[in-house]
């Protein structure tokens, strides 16, 4: 599958090859997505099929801004607000879908509502302008792996199953976008990302949200064990045990080795470190290439250092939380 720079004349070509029924990656602000042209049923099908995903998880519909959306979904005054205040950008929203809506109903999983993302990225904008129809993107990785922030993860994860990949470096935020879901009553986060409830209160004019953190999903694709790595992973660690991989946050000075040795004594492949001042920005954007750096057979484990659970480190304790788990 060729891995294209972008240019005018590679967007244009993604955009003919999504009209076409092909699938092409792309980037956005959090990570790559897997782009179909939404209408495409058969499109749709493909990405479940190529990602391994189960067909009741439901996929995010990527449009340019809001006035598009409100062509798919019935936007209540809530959601009109939410979308002034954050799109383009990582807020993801779920709404009931609109009679009649045109969009795939896999994108739904057989739900009354369909997810909704205005990205923020140069690229992810220039691409559904030239397309004219709404994209179909979940996160560029297998199903229940790693999610790529990179396009060289997405060519190695992908290879010739997709057509294109429309490649424009590292993501700057790194994790997926934040989940909320307006379709009920009570606005509820179900996936954490970078907008935070302390984010979103003040536009939802101080309704109470529900922050989520639930042992059990009410996003359909929140299945337990998620963004994992094949190795183990053991998280808030104080010190390592021997064989195992180290993910630092902040200083590793304190770092030991049981039965003798620091950390600063491990090879380079088997050290990374989120970010060594403790900036949970520098750390998201990092996490998921970090974890497939460190994702190696000659590991035993990943030993992860704590991470505060304050701003993007929610977020980010949610995936390696999932990760973490092996069920
Ligand atoms: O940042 C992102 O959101 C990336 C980029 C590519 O935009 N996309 C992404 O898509 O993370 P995906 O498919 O990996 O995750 C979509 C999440 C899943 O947890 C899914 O269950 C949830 O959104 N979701 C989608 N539609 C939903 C719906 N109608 N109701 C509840 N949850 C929904
Ligand atoms: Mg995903």
């Amino acid at each position: 599958m060729p891995v294209k720079a972008v240019t005018d004349e590679s967007i244009r070509e993604a955009a003919a090859l999504l009209r076409g029924g092909h699938l092409v990656a792309f980037p956005t602000e959090t990570v790559y997505g897997i782009g179909a042209n939404a209408f495409d049923e058969r499109a749709v099908a493909r990405i479940f099929e190529i990602k391994g995903r189960p067909s009741f998880n439901p996929v995010i519909v990527h449009v340019a801004d809001a006035q598009a959306a409100e062509k798919l979904v019935e936007m209540d005054d809530r959601a009109r607000a939410v979308a002034a205040r954050f799109w383009p950008g990582p807020l993801t929203l779920i709404l009931p879908r609109r009679d009649g809506c045109p969009v795939s109903g896999l994108c739904s999983a057989g739900l009354p509502t369909l997810a909704v993302r205005a990205p923020a990225h140069a690229v992810a904008q220039k691409l559904l302008k030239e397309c004219g129809f709404p994209l179909a993107a979940p996160s560029a990785n297998k199903s229940g792996t790693v999610s790529a922030t990179t396009p060289a993860y997405v060519a190695q994860s992908f290879g010739d199953e997709i057509d294109m990949v429309l490649a424009s470096g590292p993501c700057a935020i790194g994790l997926e976008s934040t989940v909320l879901d307006l379709s009920g009553s009570k606005p509820a986060i179900l996936r954490p990302g970078a907008v935070t409830a302390e984010d979103l209160a003040p536009v939802l004019g101080g309704i109470d949200i529900d922050a989520g953190n639930h042992e059990k999903p009410k996003s359909p694709g929140q299945l337990l064990r998620h963004y994992a790595p094949s190795i183990p992973l053991r998280l808030s660690a104080v010190d390592l045990i021997p064989g195992e991989a180290l993910l630092a946050f902040g200083s590793e000075k304190f770092m030991g080795i049981r039965g003798g040795g620091a950390a600063k004594d491990l090879p380079d492949e088997s050290r990374r470190n989120l970010s060594e001042t403790g900036d949970l920005n520098e750390a998201a954007a990092n996490l998921f290439r970090m974890l497939h750096e460190l994702d190696r057979p000659d590991h035993k484990s990943i030993a992860v250092m704590n991470i505060p659970e304050q701003g993007l480190g929610i977020a980010i304790n949610d995936r390696l939380r999932r990760a973490a788990r092996r069920s």
